[in-house]
């Protein structure tokens, strides 16, 4: 038999009690999932939550490599994705093995992983970072050269903010790279008041389009401050569900209705609930691999 939404959230959080479950939502999910989450935030802020939850259960409302984070940092938790084919496209443009070659060509650099990575990559990787702290992370790197993985565009944006020597991974977002140029020069046209505000795996002519280049929580921060009433905002279509509820006398336009990333969108009210029934699907990363990939993830919490 279906149940109505409200019935829905109400299992939901009888359940979640039931099973001293906390429910983590990435900023892309749907409305009704972040709505019924107990924390709603980007990659660093979902990162540093799981680090100091006291629930004994995870569930994790966005896509493998974050769920794969948490177990890395909490290992004795039982992390929960409610799709297991919910992944990253971007994430799966890189594989241990072909960043360990690459690591033999650039003897000298320190590798900086972005944190849309799987769990082997950041066992291979010096550090890891987020859209939120990707400079700060570089910066604090006492090295002159680094490789960048995967992502090619955040990296090549971070590189124009640092002296240091940067090779990059060519990854992308296939979601970002959607947002083109003519969809802001439009939507300016449009909405001449508007700021615009993008994310740093958007393409760089795009992000040279943009008064801000901002994680998704950044853009919700920006949002709240600037006195601007119309915001042109260019990431994953997502986060314009909070944008709007945070502020109501603003206008949130989205650079392109074509970014929409298609695994985040997996995660429905249906499966937390089976995911909380069942306690699956069980996101556990192999000790081996936890624990140098833990060394990278600490690295960047102590950094932020
Ligand atoms: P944020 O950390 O800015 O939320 O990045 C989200 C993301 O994974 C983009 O693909």
């Amino acid at each position: 038999m279906a149940f109505n939404r409200s019935e829905l959230r109400d299992k939901i959080l009888y359940l979640k009690r039931q099973r001293k479950a906390v429910i983590l939502a990435h900023n892309y999910q749907l409305g009704e999932v972040q709505d019924i989450a107990d924390f709603v935030g980007d990659s660093l802020e979902l990162s540093q939550n799981a680090a100091k939850t006291d629930a004994e259960v995870i569930v994790f409302c966005g896509v493998l490599f974050m769920a794969e984070t948490a177990s890395i940092i909490c290992p004795d938790k039982t992390v929960l994705l409610p799709d297991i084919n919910a992944g990253c496209p971007l994430a799966d443009m890189i594989t241990a093995e072909s960043l360990r070659e690459r690591k033999r060509e650039l003897p000298e650099a320190l590798v900086v992983c972005y944190i849309n990575s799987s769990a082997e990559v950041k066992a291979e990787s010096d550090v890891c970072c987020t859209s939120a702290n990707g400079g700060k992370i570089v910066e604090s790197l006492d090295a002159k050269e680094i490789l960048f993985v995967p992502d090619q565009y955040l990296g090549h944006y971070i590189s124009t903010k640092t002296d240091k020597k940067m090779s990059l991974w060519p990854g992308f977002c296939p979601t970002h790279v959607r947002i083109q140029p003519p969809d802001i020069t439009r939507l300016k046209q449009d909405y001449p008041q508007a700021k615009v505000i993008v994310h740093p795996e958007c393409k760089l002519e795009v992000i040279a389009l943009a008064d801000e280049v901002l994680s998704t929580s950044g853009m919700c921060r920006f949002a709240q401050r600037t006195e601007a009433k119309e915001i042109i905002v260019g990431t994953e279509i997502g986060l314009i569900h909070r944008l709007k509820k945070e502020n109501p006398g603003k206008r949130f336009i989205p650079a392109s209705e074509r970014a929409i990333c298609p695994t985040m969108k997996l995660i429905t009210l249906e499966n937390i609930l089976w995911a909380l029934e069942e306690m699956a699907y069980e996101v556990k990363v192999p000790e081996e691999i936890r624990l140098k990939a833990k060394v990278a993830v600490d690295r960047m919490l102590e950094v932020v």
